[in-house]
Parts: structure tokens; sequence; C-alpha cells
């Protein structure tokens, strides 16, 4: 049985006092939650603040990206070390938005899984084709090489914390989330997939979320599909009501 985890991903909302006040409130409203992972993803500068404020929860923090190289000349990023020294148990890897506005590709991916392996932080990594490809009946090839090409070159040893996440670009902050049985067709795909490159025990252990307009009205019957095994969401998880409704989704379905 595989548990279920439930992340939110602020992605660029939240100043350090902002989200301080967000896991304050949050932590008081899931005291009772013993069923359900949950991690919160703030922007990196909030990371140590809100490692702090967390302690003692059992929420754990996550970050949106992280680069490959340990340290060195490169301007801007963050490594996978520094992540860990700031409390984070995860990290995202690959989010749509990242592929649309930073230039990331599935080789980028594949970098950052690594980094992210070595330094002992649990990957979540991202997936999810655009309306267009869905469409043109493109789903399920995107899907293949956004997989493949992410876990290239990894045992299954080395993957056994990794989580996938299923985020159709179509259903991000558009108020329009997959059905829940276009989203287990994908999930079930992803199982499929996971069972030709490794082992059917490895496919059938790797939780696979659904991200895309998660909202407490649609968790119920998203998470209860026999593959999704819990959420990544955005908009939602900047409302400490919102986010914990979604985890007591998931709470209840145990
Ligand atoms: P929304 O829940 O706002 O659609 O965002 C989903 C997402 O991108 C989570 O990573």
């Amino acid at each position: 049985m595989r548990r279920k985890i439930i992340a939110g991903n602020w992605k660029l909302n939240k100043t350090i006092s902002e989200s301080i006040r967000l896991v304050n409130t949050l932590k008081v409203k899931i005291v009772n939650v013993s069923h359900t992972d949950m991690i919160v993803c703030p922007t990196f500068i909030s990371l140590s603040a809100v490692a702090e404020a967390l302690k003692g929860s059992n929420i754990q923090l996550g970050a949106q990206n992280l680069f490959w190289e340990e340290n060195g000349a490169f301007t801007g990023e963050i490594s996978g070390p520094m992540l860990k020294s700031a409390g984070c148990s995860h990290v995202i890897i690959g989010h749509s938005e990242r592929r649309q506005y930073f230039g990331e590709t599935d080789e980028t991916v594949n970098k950052r899984l690594k980094a992210a392996i070595s330094a002992k932080l649990s990957p979540i990594v991202c997936v999810g084709e655009t309306l267009h490809q869905r469409e043109e009946n493109q789903t399920f090839d995107v899907i293949k090489a956004q997989i493949g090409g992410a876990l290239q070159g990894f045992d299954t040893s080395e993957l056994r914390e990794l989580i996938i996440a299923y985020e159709p670009v179509w259903a991000i902050g558009t108020g329009k989330n997959a059905t829940p049985e276009q989203a287990q067709d994908v999930h079930s795909f992803i199982r499929s997939q996971l069972e030709v490159l490794f082992q059917a025990d490895f496919a059938a252990s790797v939780r696979i979320q659904y991200g895309g307009s998660v909202k407490p009205e649609n968790a119920d019957s998203l998470l209860s599909q026999p593959d999704i095994d819990g959420a990544l969401v955005g908009g939602a998880s900047l409302d400490a009501d919102g986010f914990a409704a979604i985890i007591k989704s998931s709470e209840n379905l145990i």
C-alpha cells in the first residue's frame, strides 16, 4: 500500500513573513494527520525560516528546483547540499513552468535528478503534456519520452525515494482539472513505463502525484483513483484552509 503524499508548490508567492504565517496556521489544522505525507515547497529565500517554523510538526520541506553542480561559478543557482542544509527533504524537478519559461529539458531534468539523489533529497519529477499535444493524441508519447529521459542511467536502488508528479500543462492554474479517469489513465501508463524500464515491484512502489487545479472540491475523486497516490497542489496550497482540506481528503480515504 503506497502512502499518500500531498505537496504544496508555492511557486513565486509569499514573502518570508507570509510564508512563516502560512505554515504556522497550517500546522494547527493538520495536527491529527498521520496517514498522509505532507510537504510544503516555498521559494528558496523562505526555506530556512519555514524549516524553523516547521520544527516539531510532521510537515516536510521541499524546494522548487536545484542546480546540478554542488558549488562553483554559477551565479544565481542553488545546489542540493545547500537545500539539505536549509532543512529540505524533497525537491521538485522539471516542473512544466521551468520547461516552458526557463529552458528545462529532459536532459537537464536527468542532471538535476542525479544531483538530488547524491544530496539525499527525495525528488518529485514532473511530467505532463500540453493541450496541443493532448489534442494531437501525443499524450502517451510525450509522457514516455519525459519519463525515459528523466530516469535514464539510474537503477532502482538510486530511485527508492522517487516521486513522479503528472501535471497536464493545460490543467495548471486554469481551474480546469483532468477528470479522475483522464488522470488515472496517464498514471497507470506511467506505472507501466516504470515496469518496462525497471521491474514490476519497483513500479508498484513509486508514488505518482497528480497536479493541475487540485482543490478541496475535486481532491476526493482524484485521490480515490487506484494509481493516484497524492497531489502536487499549486494555487490551493497558498491558503491554509484549502490545503488542509485537501490533506484531510487524502487522510479520509485510508
Ligand atoms: P495549480 O494547482 O495552481 O493548478 O498548480 C499546479 C502545479 O503546477 C503544482 O506544481
